[in-house]
């Protein structure tokens, strides 16, 4: 049966009897089944695992949008308790911030100013921040993200490895729908003809990998049908190595796609390799 915790005692105590390793799933709630596919990686991977819903005001630049944040603890913890998740920790933002807003955050450094982080400022950071203080107060061995926010994923995967955090840090693949369209939470959003529209992101994403040449075939392949693309404005197409940095001449790299559909933004990515 899964345990709700919600005060950080409450946690310390439920967290003190978990036997093994434990996973964390950091999610804000609202779950949906990307979410599913993080909890399922971390039941396959871990002996206890604790998901955590906490709609993090530090990550949101505007209060009506962290007001309207949908929260269904409800529903939530129906999925957890069927997933077979052992604690469900739901905090309170004092229970979170307990001396009020963080004056000491964590700062996301260059990457944060780039791809995704132009268009939310200070995102990252409050990412960063919370993320930090729930592995301080789990102490998961094992947390586990979703590839389709790459750059949040890359950034986690700094973050441990450049405060020296002992967690081990686990991708998990983007669910899609049959069609190929990534799952999130902002897809709702969309219109009939917006979803068929949306399509063209991962169908560009599709095209470069496919393409398989040097970094040039690759974005050349994918912007080219985006441009073809009606009703998408592209914010940006992007070729990187895995970690973000400049992608290579050859080997691993991953391709991202951000675009607005109608007035909803969405966002993509693909690993791609190289051919030189
Ligand atoms: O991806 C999310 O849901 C959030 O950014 C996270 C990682 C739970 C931090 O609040």
């Amino acid at each position: 049966m899964t345990h709700l915790v919600r005060g950080r005692q409450e946690l310390a105590a439920a967290r003190k009897v978990l036997p093994g390793s434990v996973g964390l799933v950091p999610t804000m709630g609202a779950l949906h089944k990307g979410h599913l596919a993080n909890i399922r990686q971390a039941k396959a991977r871990c002996e206890s695992v604790v998901v955590s819903i906490f709609v993090n005001p530090m990550q949101f630049e505007r209060a009506d949008d962290l007001e309207r944040y949908p929260r269904r603890l409800a529903d939530d913890l129906a999925v957890c308790e069927a997933e077979g998740v052992d604690v469900v920790w739901a905090p309170g933002v004092p229970d979170v911030y307990p001396n009020g807003p963080a004056q000491v955050w964590v700062t996301a450094g260059e990457l944060a100013d780039q791809l995704e982080g132009p268009n939310r400022p200070g995102h990252f950071d409050g990412v960063l921040t919370v993320v930090s203080k729930l592995f301080a107060r789990v102490a998961p061995d094992r947390a586990f993200f979703g590839e389709k926010d790459y750059q949040q994923l890359t950034l986690v995967r700094r973050l441990v490895a450049d405060l020296d955090t002992d967690v081990e840090i686990i991708g998990v693949p983007t669910v899609r729908e049959a069609d190929g369209l990534a799952l999130s939470s902002r897809n709702v959003f969309l219109s009939t003809e917006e979803r068929r529209q949306a399509l063209v992101l991962i169908t560009a994403l599709r095209t470069g990998r496919d393409a398989a040449g040097n970094a040039s075939a690759v974005l050349e392949a994918a912007g080219t049908v985006l441009a073809a693309a009606e009703g998408v404005d592209v914010h940006y197409l992007e070729l990187r190595d895995p970690q973000l940095g400049r992608a290579p001449a050859s080997g691993p790299a991953r391709l991202l796609v951000a675009a607005s559909v109608g007035a909803t933004r969405l966002i993509d990515n693909l690993a791609v390799e190289l051919t030189g």
